[in-house]
């Protein structure tokens, strides 16, 4: 990595626990309304998407711009699934009723799309580092597929939990929906091998 890309990695990684601070900070101030708990494990949440799709958008953004985007993919995917870890915590701190834990599961199925979201998370954050890449082999871009999966669950939880307000969920589905399209697309054009996995 030259002198610029590892700044701008470090201005990524950095800027990246930006949003956790800020949370932290509102939650010290007693800034997160009534009820801190559930603020917080949505924020938590919706970070957790949010990374998830700049993770799929660097892809298509390297392409348009035509700068070496990609060495920043598995650090960003990283941060998707450490949110996501954040805001399970939360759930379990702050929302999970553990005498009624499986009626509460019943009683909210959107759960278990985001606990299917997020052991496909899991999945891919146990097989980012380099050394699992040469040991899975073709397997490894395979697998890593699943970040489509995973993108289309979180949306789906998100959707089904918010009863009323559907605008949010339905806007970031629809960046969620660009995002694939644009590699289907791509796909019927170009063979599958022409893109490089790290440039
Ligand atoms: C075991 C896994 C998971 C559990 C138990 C879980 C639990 C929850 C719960 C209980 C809510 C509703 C909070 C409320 O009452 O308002 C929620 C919302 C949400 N979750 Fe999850 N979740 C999981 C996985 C994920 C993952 C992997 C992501 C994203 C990467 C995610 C993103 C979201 C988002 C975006 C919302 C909506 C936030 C909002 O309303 O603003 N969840 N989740």
């Amino acid at each position: 990595m030259n002198w610029n890309a590892r700044w701008i990695w470090h201005i990524l990684f950095w800027g990246a626990l930006a949003p956790l601070v800020v949370l932290i900070a509102q939650l010290l101030s007693r800034d997160l309304g009534p009820d801190p708990g559930k603020t917080l494990t949505e924020e938590l949440g919706r970070w957790g998407l949010i990374f998830l799709l700049l993770t799929l958008t660097l892809s298509p953004l390297k392409r348009f711009l035509n700068i070496p985007l990609l060495r920043y993919r598995r650090m960003i995917g990283l941060y998707a699934f450490f949110y996501a870890c954040l805001h399970v915590t939360a759930y379990l701190l702050f929302l999970a009723d553990f005498q009624a834990l499986w009626e509460d599961l019943l009683k909210r199925p959107y759960i278990m799309v985001g606990a299917a979201a997020f052991l496909i998370l899991l999945a891919l954050a146990v097989t980012s580092p380099r050394s699992m890449v040469r040991r899975l082999g073709k397997r490894w871009r395979t697998l890593h597929k699943g970040v489509y999966a995973a993108g289309i669950l979180v949306v789906v939880h998100f959707l089904w939990q918010a009863r009323a307000d559907l605008g949010e969920p339905i806007a970031y589905g629809a960046v969620l929906a660009v995002l694939l399209l644009s590699r289907v697309k791509r796909r019927t054009v170009l063979p599958a091998s022409s893109s490089s996995r790290n440039a």
